[in-house]
């Protein structure tokens, strides 16, 4: 069904490969165009709850957008693979199911940025980050610049930006850039685990934290307004009343996503 990807549902969990090891995993135009598929089937299929994208092989998770597509671009035609790159990107980061990063390896220049528009990040102790553009005379153009900012800060976002170094597994969870290190082995066993506790839960809840939480980061949204909406919506949803009764029954609440 995908060219350059490989996707597989168990226990309502897609995992989506990104299937390109001879080339440690690099983004090219047939990835963007079955990414785009991807959040098409995750948005419209109800089995899928939940989703971790992860690289193919032991060695990447994504080495940065296809370096070979870059020749002969000029600058509008640049501008319009960014563009697309960033569209992508934010459909991911605001895709209503959780949509976790499972860093197996590099995550260097739009691999790192994939992994910034996911909701949140898990890293294997081999994984290394890095913006490394600059050695190509280029910058991020798949939000880097903006989401490295968001999730480490000004300061050590600048230096990685200027300087394109790589950092390790164990400097991204101190930068908190991810969530866990664990050994390679048990990367998708932990995403899993993770994800697993929150397709328990309310699924329209959820998809309220992830709206309300990118509300922080667009200047066009109030996001406390947002919230107050958010949390009177919740009130609406039979999911509340079976909660809050499942609660005071001291029993576990069946969820319907209604
Ligand atoms: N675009 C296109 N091809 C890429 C790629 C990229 N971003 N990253 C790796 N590859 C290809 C290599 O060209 C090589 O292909 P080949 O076997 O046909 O020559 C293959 O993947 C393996 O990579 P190689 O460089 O031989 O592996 P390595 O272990 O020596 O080095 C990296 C690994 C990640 C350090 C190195 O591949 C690298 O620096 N990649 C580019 C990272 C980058 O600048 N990303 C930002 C792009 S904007």
């Amino acid at each position: 069904m995908y060219q350059t990807l490989l996707a597989s549902i168990e226990n309502g969990i897609l995992v989506i490969t990104i299937n390109r090891p001879d080339k440690l995993n690099a983004l090219n135009k047939d990835v963007f165009t079955d990414l785009d598929s991807a959040l098409n089937e995750i948005e419209n299929n109800p089995e899928i709850r939940s989703v971790i994208i992860t690289g193919a092989g032991p060695k990447a998770f994504v080495a940065g957008a296809d370096i070979s597509e870059f020749g002969g671009l000029n600058k509008n035609e640049a501008m319009a693979l960014a563009k697309r790159g960033q569209d992508i990107f934010a459909r991911i980061e605001n895709c209503s199911k959780p949509i976790v990063a499972a860093v197996n390896g590099f995550a260097l220049g739009g691999g790192c940025e994939l992994s910034m528009a996911c909701h949140f990040r898990i890293a294997s102790d081999n994984a290394k980050f890095g913006q490394p553009e600059v050695n190509l005379g280029l910058i991020p153009g798949y939000g880097g610049t903006q989401r490295l900012v968001q999730l480490i800060g000004k300061g050590r976002a600048l230096e990685l930006l200027m300087s394109g170094n790589m950092i390790d597994a164990n400097t991204a969870l101190q930068y908190g850039l991810v969530n866990y290190v664990v050994k390679q082995e048990e990367l998708l066993a932990k995403a899993r685990s993770i994800l697993e506790s929150i397709n328990s839960k309310a699924p329209l809840s959820v998809a309220a934290c992830i709206k309300a939480a990118n509300a922080v980061y667009d200047e066009t949204i109030n996001g406390f307004d947002l919230e107050i909406k958010e949390f009177g919506n919740c009130f609406d949803t039979e999911d509340m009343k079976e909660g809050t009764s499942a609660f005071l029954e001291k029993r576990k609440a069946s969820f319907k996503g209604k």
